[in-house]
């Protein structure tokens, strides 16, 4: 089948089996590395990417269903050169060791903080509770999220939809099929969230 999706910004379109992952088609067909393959069972939230507005693991999405859909990676956390204040934050609180948990808890740290700036460390927790470090005992990536929510007066713009943007097709468009995978605000470790993509983190859909 062929399919377009529009990543960190760009199109691509490209012509895939149908069952081919998310994350496989991030990595191996466009080689945006940046998001990593871990356990491959909607665990350790190490695939976590965008698509549209939600964090999605990955490794349990068809590339299908981001057929005519954003996709963000971590590859587009940076602005203009500047990197996003949730990747400031990591570096400048020792938020990783070995990095590979990183790209996934930066995205949803964005996501938490687009939706609420000034999140408390249970919120941050609760947000993350779905994604896996396997090096840190987490205090320093809360830290580094609060560092970034506190330092936003240097956060580059994010990128929303926008009326010119790519418009959702097909089945794979709605938004229940994203929250479906939903890497973010759920209580339960490394589980699909059935709630609203919006609700507030910290309070399980
Ligand atoms: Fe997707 Fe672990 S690789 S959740
Ligand atoms: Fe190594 Fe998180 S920094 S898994």
């Amino acid at each position: 089948m062929k399919l377009t999706v529009h990543v960190n910004g760009a199109s691509y379109t490209r012509e895939i089996e149908p069952r081919l992952l998310l994350i496989h088609f991030l990595r191996d067909e466009l080689r945006l590395t940046g998001s990593h393959w871990g356990c491959d069972t909607s665990n350790c939230g190490a695939c976590v990417v965008w698509l549209d507005e939600t964090p999605v693991k990955s490794c349990t999405v068809l590339a299908a269903m981001a057929d005519g859909h954003r996709v963000r990676t971590v590859e587009g956390l940076a602005h203009n050169g500047e990197l996003d204040p949730v990747q400031q934050g990591f570096a400048q609180c020792h938020g990783l060791q070995c990095g590979f948990c990183t790209p996934g808890m930066m995205l949803t740290a964005r996501w938490l903080l687009d939706r609420n700036p000034d999140p408390s460390a249970a919120e941050i927790r609760e947000a993350l509770s779905g994604q896996t470090c396997r090096c840190t005992g987490y205090e320093n990536i809360v830290r580094s999220v609060i560092w970034a929510s506190k330092h936003s007066a240097s956060k580059p713009s994010v990128s929303k939809p926008s009326a010119s943007g790519p418009t959702p097709s097909g089945p794979s468009a709605s938004k229940h099929s994203a929250s479906k995978h939903s890497a973010s605000g759920h209580g339960t470790r490394g589980r699909p969230s059935a709630g609203d993509d919006d609700a507030a983190p910290g309070v399980p859909g």
